[in-house]
């Protein structure tokens, strides 16, 4: 089994002990790893939870983790999975990039949702879209199984979701497999999507297929 998961923290009373021990869900039981559901899934910049909630509903035999960088989201993410009893979804809080830099293991996940990330439209700010942090896309393709893998794709943003497009046909692993023609992965919208779609706005939905060799 792969562990995936192990939590550093403080120890309560002594100051210079910290503990970093596998990380155990509100059962005392570990944190599944990814080996042992059949298909472990994550969310970069899950948001509020939409998708991640109605995901971990829908697939109760597999596992999803979102990783999000607003402390107000994830906590909002966390009240749902509480409300609902899910047990089989969990949030991080913190950069997904670095989290798969630094700990998220090769070959261990299934697929990757990414939906309607931050566009950072005005020009200075465009440094800060994902995609295009260097490295970000190899990190993604490492951490996927080996194989061939999804990784699914949503913008409203014309001009972020151009960009990305072209980022993906460069990528010398990634094949576009539907391109702005893609519905709601499994039928499920997320937050964004759905706000966005009252206010018709225009989604475009994409999957790449990362393929990645052993
Ligand atoms: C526009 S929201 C979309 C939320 C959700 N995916 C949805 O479709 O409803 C983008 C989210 O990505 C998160 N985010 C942005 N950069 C991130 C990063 N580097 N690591 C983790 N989360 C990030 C933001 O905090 C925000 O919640």
């Amino acid at each position: 089994m792969i562990e995936f998961l192990r939590r550093f923290y403080k120890d309560d009373e002594f100051p210079f002990l910290w503990h970093y021990m596998p990380a155990l869900d509100d059962l005392g039981k570990p944190i599944p790893g990814v080996a042992t559901v059949p298909q472990f899934v994550l969310e970069v910049g899950s948001g509020k939870g939409g998708f991640l909630t109605e995901y971990a509903q829908k697939f109760p035999q597999n596992y999803i983790l979102g990783i999000e960088w607003d402390l107000f989201c994830a906590r909002s993410t966390i009240k749902k999975l509480q409300k609902l009893g899910i047990k089989n979804a969990m949030v991080i809080r913190g950069d997904i990039f670095y989290f798969l830099r630094d700990l998220m293991p090769s070959n261990s996940i299934d697929e990757i949702h990414m939906y309607f990330p931050d566009p950072w439209p005005k020009r200075r700010q465009q440094k800060n879209r994902l995609i295009l942090r260097d490295g970000f896309l190899e990190q993604i393709c490492r951490v996927l199984k080996f194989g061939k893998r999804n990784f699914y794709w949503a913008s409203d943003h014309e001009e972020y979701n151009a960009i990305a497009l072209q980022t993906f046909r460069k990528f010398p692993h990634a094949k576009i497999l539907e391109e702005n023609t893609a519905q709601p992965t499994y039928g499920i919208e997320t937050g964004f999507e759905k706000k966005y779609k009252k206010e018709g706005r225009k989604i475009y939905r994409s999957v790449v297929e990362l393929r990645v060799e052993s």
